[in-house]
């Protein structure tokens, strides 16, 4: 009986393995996708080809991707260039054009037609043009033993005069940027329209569903989307803000399909990926999990509980901390599924292993031998060097960032400083500036939810951070206070000049001599000034010598890894906020032990969560009448809602918006997240549990047709 059962057994173990052995790790350069990538993708299903998404010679799927803002990306759905991207992306833009009168954040903003479209001041859309490996050119005056700041020096000039020398069109821009720790130079022609508007929005309770609870959690349900248009000159090249402007005919527009996806799909995520680092080594991946992360997440604990305490007992503290509050949870909670992720999945185990394999490697070829031996260790040495540093600089930089009245007392000493290098002859026209500046800061400004946060973080700080590395000048005052972050943070808010925009404006009224003298007299100041002192000092020039040699190296260890392990595996260079092609496919996970995910959520989910009235999970009324009468149009499966889908594209911070595409290059879903236990992606990518979120392209249409009425959106779309 077991004889017989074993061979099937055998046979199915063979095939899930086989079926997993497709390669879903990498952020791939688009140009370079018909050398490396294209009969994978075709093997995974893909049913175009690699010409069809990088084409310098005719539209291609490059050219309906944007980088958003420079801080997220989007895409244009139709011919009169209307861009989709996420709601947490357009938030900003929504926010201000809100007023309590004409709150958009809450109740969402369909512009009925185009002069309903709404401009954003400093919003832009940049699409590639061109990219043109400029390596050799930029390298051609490199020898082997400069420094690391003679070498750069000897790559700007070059890189200067290829920019200059680039074939452009007038109204195009260039950009060149480093790529595989600096052993790739790559240039970027680029177009960027300045008029974008907002076109529409879900209400948050529909765009920002689940808010911070669900924030990096799967199962979602969030409609995270929101539509802007790029406008143009009467010409289509870029063109200031301008009523007679009008909107973009694109090079491309994405075609949108209907059909869904299925297990095992492929599909694809092009867009503008921020920053990863996954060629550390061992000792690098450990200390940003176990010290750096740990650091962080310790002092955004502690903030974020005060925060919160505050914000639950006050209405008016809720609306001025919603947003930092947001904006502080988001990594906070990103560290923390980062650290459980790695030590999950073993990663710094399996990056061991990966460097005994390929000092194996390295040891059996002389030439590696000669060229490399010795440089893992070495990079791996300034790893544990540079840990106590790295650590103050963490702390350091949470401090500030948390505390917002040393944010204030920084941006002060900077603008001191900046007087101080132009000269004082621009110090009333720079103050004025300055002032102007902090204008928002204050009405978003609580100065007893500050105090708490202080008290709190202050004694973190000194606890987490050595004397040797806070300074002389801080060790003092903590000890004038008896170490006693209560009793010094009393004395800082009750006297200081920094609390609140008149007594600042006060402040900087003062000559500059005087203010400059004063600096080390008010207490906030005084406090500011010894921490900065401190971790210039101590903190972050001695960090900045080690840091060049970690560069070095890793420079060194990456074109090392790319000989000796190419081939075993193509190699991708870290995100850096350029264009990617990531692929993958749809599939759930499972998270822990008798856990599955699947990879498809509902319209019911959203009625599962459903809690009336909560600021998180409230559902709108509009939205479950539609449910009830199942009125889905021509957006339902069976009956059903289909809302958000997980694969196994490799994203980051700044994919937020991408397009998922399926094997036809037909949209099919909005990148906006990644789940909870593979946020570790960014350092260890792990195809077993790393996913990536979107929202299906059909209740995106579903909400904008069927909730808000807005077809006149649909009406330019094209639907297959
Ligand atoms: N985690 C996503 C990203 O990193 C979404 C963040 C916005 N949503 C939120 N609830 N804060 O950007
Ligand atoms: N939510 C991220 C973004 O805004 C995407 C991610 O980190 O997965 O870009």
């Amino acid at each position: 009986m077991l004889q017989r059962i074993v061979k099937p057994v055998l046979l199915l173990v063979l095939l899930v393995l086989t079926k997993h052995t497709y390669a879903t790790e990498g952020m791939w350069l688009p140009q370079l996708l018909s050398g490396l990538n294209e009969k994978e993708m075709k093997g995974m299903g893909m049913k175009i080809t690699a010409a069809d998404i990088y084409n310098i010679n005719k539209g291609s799927l490059k050219d309906a991707i944007v980088s958003f803002g420079g801080f997220c990306t989007a895409e244009v759905i139709s011919e009169q260039g209307l861009l989709l991207t996420n709601h947490h992306c357009g938030y900003d833009a929504i926010q201000k054009h809100s007023s309590l009168q004409n709150n958009f954040l809450e109740n969402g903003f369909w512009a009925k037609s185009a002069v309903e479209e709404l401009p954003n001041p400093g919003l832009f859309a940049t699409f590639i043009v061109r990219i043109d490996d400029v390596t050799k050119a930029a390298l051609q005056d490199v020898t082997p033993g400069m420094s690391e700041r003679e070498r750069q020096s000897a790559i700007d000039k070059r890189l200067n005069e290829i920019r200059q020398n680039a074939r452009r069109e007038s109204w195009q821009e260039t950009m060149i940027k480093p790529f595989y720790e600096g052993n790739q130079y790559f240039l970027f022609v680029t177009e960027t329209y300045r008029d974008v508007r907002l076109v529409g929005a879900p209400p948050s309770s529909i765009g920002k569903f689940g808010s911070d609870t669900d924030n990096w959690v799967w199962p979602r349900h969030t409609g995270d989307f929101s539509m802007f248009r790029i406008y143009a000159g009467k010409d289509g090249r870029p063109a200031p803000y301008s009523k007679d402007n009008v909107p973009l005919k694109p090079k491309y527009a994405l075609t949108i399909s209907l059909k869904g996806v299925k297990q095992n799909d492929f599909t694809m995520v092009m867009g503008f990926p921020g920053r990863t680092t996954e060629y550390l080594p061992s000792e690098g991946v450990k200390q940003t999990v176990d010290v750096l992360d740990a650091a962080k997440v310790e002092m955004r604990d502690a903030a974020l509980k005060i925060m919160d305490g505050y914000m639950r007992k006050d209405p008016q503290i809720k609306i001025q901390y919603a947003a930092k509050f947001a904006g502080t949870a988001n990594y906070w909670k990103k560290w923390m599924g980062e650290m459980q992720g790695v030590k999950q999945t073993n990663g710094v185990g399996k990056k061991l292993q990966y460097e005994a394999a390929y000092r194996q490697q390295m040891e059996a070829n002389p030439v590696w031998k000669q060229k490399y031996n010795g440089v893992l260790d070495s990079l791996n040495g300034y790893y544990q060097q540079v840990q106590p540093y790295a650590q103050a600089r963490d702390y350091y930089s949470e401090l500030v960032k948390n505390v917002e009245l040393f944010t204030v007392g920084d941006r002060l000493i900077t603008f001191l400083n900046d007087v101080h290098e132009r000269g004082e002859a621009q110090y009333e026209t720079m103050r004025q500036q300055f002032l102007a500046s902090m204008q928002g800061f204050y009405q978003n400004y609580n100065a007893k939810v500050d105090h708490d946060v202080a008290v709190s973080l202050i004694a973190l700080y000194a606890k987490g951070v050595p004397a040797q590395f806070a300074g002389a000048e801080f060790t003092q005052i903590w000890q004038e206070n008896n170490k006693d972050s209560r009793v010094l943070t009393d004395k800082l808010y009750a006297v200081s000049g920094l609390t609140s925009m008149d007594k600042l404006t006060a402040f900087v009224q003062q000559p500059y001599n005087t203010v400059v003298a004063q600096m080390w007299k008010d207490p906030a100041t005084r406090l500011v000034m010894a921490m900065r002192k401190g971790y210039v000092d101590n903190v972050s020039r001695p960090l900045a010598d080690l840091q060049s040699n970690i560069n070095n190296l890793q420079r060194t260890y990456m074109q090392a890894q790319m000989d000796v392990m190419g081939n075993k595996k193509s190699f991708y260079p870290d995100a850096n906020s350029t264009l990617r092609v990531t692929y993958g496919k749809v599939d759930g996970y499972n998270p822990r032990d008798a856990i599955h995910y699947d990879f498809y959520t509902y319209l019911d989910g959203v009625m599962e969560k459903y809690v009336p009235g909560d600021y998180e999970f409230d559902v709108p009324a509009r939205l479950i009448e539609l449910y009830k009468k199942k009125d889905y149009g021509r957006y339902g499966v069976n009956g059903k809602m289909p809302v958000c889908f997980i694969a196994s594209n490799h994203t980051t911070g700044g994919n937020s918006g991408s397009p998922a595409l399926d094997a036809y290059g037909h949209l099919i879903g909005l990148n906006f997240d990644r789940t909870w236990e593979g946020t570790m992606s960014d350092i260890n990518f792990d195809p077993s549990i790393c996913r990536n979120i979107m929202v299906d392209i059909r209740y995106v249409l579903f909400i904008v047709d069927k909730y808000a009425g807005c077809t006149r959106l649909i009406d330019e779309m094209k639907l297959l």
